[in-house]
Formats: C-alpha cells, sequence, structure tokens
C-alpha cells in the first residue's frame, strides 16, 4: 500500500484551499482512512486549526518540528509528525519561516524534488497525503506539485475565475507531466443565482471532464466550524457543508462503500 497524494493549489487567495484539505482530511480519518496533512503555507492556518485544538492557544512557545526544519535538513520527517487529536490524522506542521528558506538555503529553490524525498519514506504509512500550498505559484508551490500525484484547485464561480485557471493550467503544464491531473471543485456555490451556474457552466464547458460534479454551496457553517476549531462534520453534521464535504470526498479520492469497509475491518481487526 502507498498513500495516494494530492496538493491544494490556486493562485488566489480565499477560495477554500485550507477548508478542503481540513475537511477531506476529517471525512477520510473517519472514514478509517490514515490521513496526513502537510501544511506548506507560511500563514499556517491549517496547523493553528489543529493544534490550537490539541496543544491550547500557546503551542507557537513550545518548540514544535515543523515542515520548514524538514526542508532545511534540521529534523527528520518520521519524528515530526504531530498528532491532531483525531484518531487516523496527522500533521506535518507549517511555520511562518517557509518563507525564508531560500534565504537560509540557497540550494533549496533549486531542488524541487527536496519535499518528494521527505515524503515518500512516508507513503507506506498512509493511506491519503494532502499538501495544503500558499496562495503563490512559486517555488514552493513546484516543490508540492513534484510531491504529489494529483492537483485539487478550488475555484469561486466568478468573472475572474476562469482567467485564474487560465493562468494556472498553462503554467501546471510547464511544472510538471503529470497536469492532466487535475480536478476543479467550484466552491462557494450559490445555484438560486443566475450568474453562478451561468459561470459554472462556463468553466465546464472550458475544462470538460476536469471539473468535479460536487459544487460546494456558499454557508457559513464553514468559518463558523473553523472559528470553533472543528470540522464541518463535528460542528454541522446535518447542514449542506457536511454533506457537500462528504460527498465530495467520495468524487475526489475514489471513496466506496467497499473501500470504507475494508478499511474499518483492517483497523478492527488490529
Ligand atoms: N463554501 C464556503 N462557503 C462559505 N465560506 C467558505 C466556503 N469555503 C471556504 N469558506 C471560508 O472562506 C475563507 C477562506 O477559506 P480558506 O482559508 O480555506 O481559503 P484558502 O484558499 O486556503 O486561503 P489562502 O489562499 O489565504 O490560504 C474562510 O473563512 C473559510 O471559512
Ligand atoms: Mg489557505
Amino acid at each position: 500500500m502507498t498513500a495516494k497524494t494530492y496538493c491544494l493549489l490556486s493562485k488566489k487567495g480565499g477560495v477554500g484551499k485550507t477548508t478542503f484539505a481540513l475537511n477531506c482530511a476529517h471525512a477520510l480519518a473517519f472514514s478509517g482512512f490514515r490521513t496526513l496533512l502537510v501544511d506548506l503555507d507560511a500563514q499556517s492556518n491549517l496547523t493553528k486549526h489543529l493544534l490550537t485544538k490539541s496543544l491550547g492557544e500557546d503551542f507557537r512557545k513550545t518548540e514544535l518540528p515543523d515542515i520548514a526544519k524538514i526542508l532545511l535538513r534540521r529534523r527528520e520527517a518520521a519524528d515530526s509528525i504531530l498528532e491532531s487529536g483525531y484518531p487516523g490524522l496527522q500533521l506535518l506542521a507549517g511555520s511562518p519561516e517557509l518563507d525564508d528558506l531560500p534565504l537560509l538555503d540557497q540550494r533549496l529553490t533549486r531542488e524541487p524534488t527536496r519535499l518528494q524525498s521527505i515524503l515518500a519514506p512516508l507513503l507506506p504509512e498512509y493511506d491519503y497525503i494532502l499538501v495544503d500550498c500558499a496562495p503563490a505559484l512559486n517555488w514552493l508551490t513546484r516543490m508540492a506539485l513534484m510531491a504529489t500525484s494529483e492537483v485539487i484547485i478550488p475555484t469561486q464561480p466568478e468573472a475572474y475565475a476562469l482567467q485564474g485557471l487560465e493562468d494556472l493550467v498553462p503554467w501546471l503544464d510547464r511544472m510538471t507531466a503529470t497536469a492532466q491531473l487535475f480536478r476543479v471543485v467550484i466552491n462557494m456555490y450559490r445555484g438560486n443565482t443566475q450568474l453562478h451556474k451561468m459561470l459554472a457552466e462556463r468553466i465546464e464547458a472550458t475544462y470538460p471532464g476536469r471539473v468535479a460534479k460536487q459544487k460546494v454551496r456558499l454557508t457559513i457553517d464553514f468559518a463558523e466550524a473553523a472559528r470553533s476549531g472543528l470540522s464541518v462534520f463535528e460542528h454541522a453534521p446535518a447542514s449542506s457543508a457536511a454533506l457537500d464535504m462528504y460527498s465530495l470526498c467520495f468524487e475526489l479520492f475514489g471513496m466506496s462503500a467497499e473501500t470504507i469497509h475494508e478499511k474499518i475491518r483492517e483497523r478492527t481487526a488490529v
């Protein structure tokens, strides 16, 4: 067994990368899959969310291992994995230091496979590895692309979304040979507006077969769940947020009733 690897990517900020990484990882872990989140964003929102819950508000005051230290070869990945407090869900933490890496180690920017070699020994340990990226197409995002085999691109249905994708897709093409493995997910969707319907259709027509069927509707539940330090499944289990997210996971990660049963059997057999 080897983990399936995904990165969450977009050029634009605030489109739902971290929300998807976090909630998809919960859905996977709750379904019995061993899941690792890698926070490759200097903002470290994912890390703050998970560690504030498990370690408390002051977690930054303790010297924690993080992905920046691993990339700088100051720490080993296997010894740096943090528990989220949820069974089967673990984290390689982000750090503000990610922004300083090119100054701290100038070779790093010329070695785009370093993250790939860091994650390689961890692949047999997990079913899924999800890498959350910063809203930028830079050397760090490129490293995430080299280390993962599929790309999830959350997009808002807005006038500039197509333009953003038109920039991103050729960049993906240039960066990797696996650029065909990208999936666009329409987020913050309001199906009761003609504008959103029209824009979603336009995105689907431009990237046929590449846009997830399951759209994620606009709802305050995501922000409220994040504020409470919870996934939407815990905060609002019967909400459209929980429903859309779980259904999206089935589509994106090839989840099925059989794979879930198999995992649960494996775990209860130990
Ligand atoms: N479907 C949705 N409906 C309403 N709010 C949403 C939805 N998805 C995400 N949000 C909210 O939008 C905000 C931005 O989301 P998020 O932090 O996941 O974006 P991001 O792409 O990771 O941002 P950045 O590029 O800065 O890392 C958050 O407050 C989140 O709760
Ligand atoms: Mg983010």
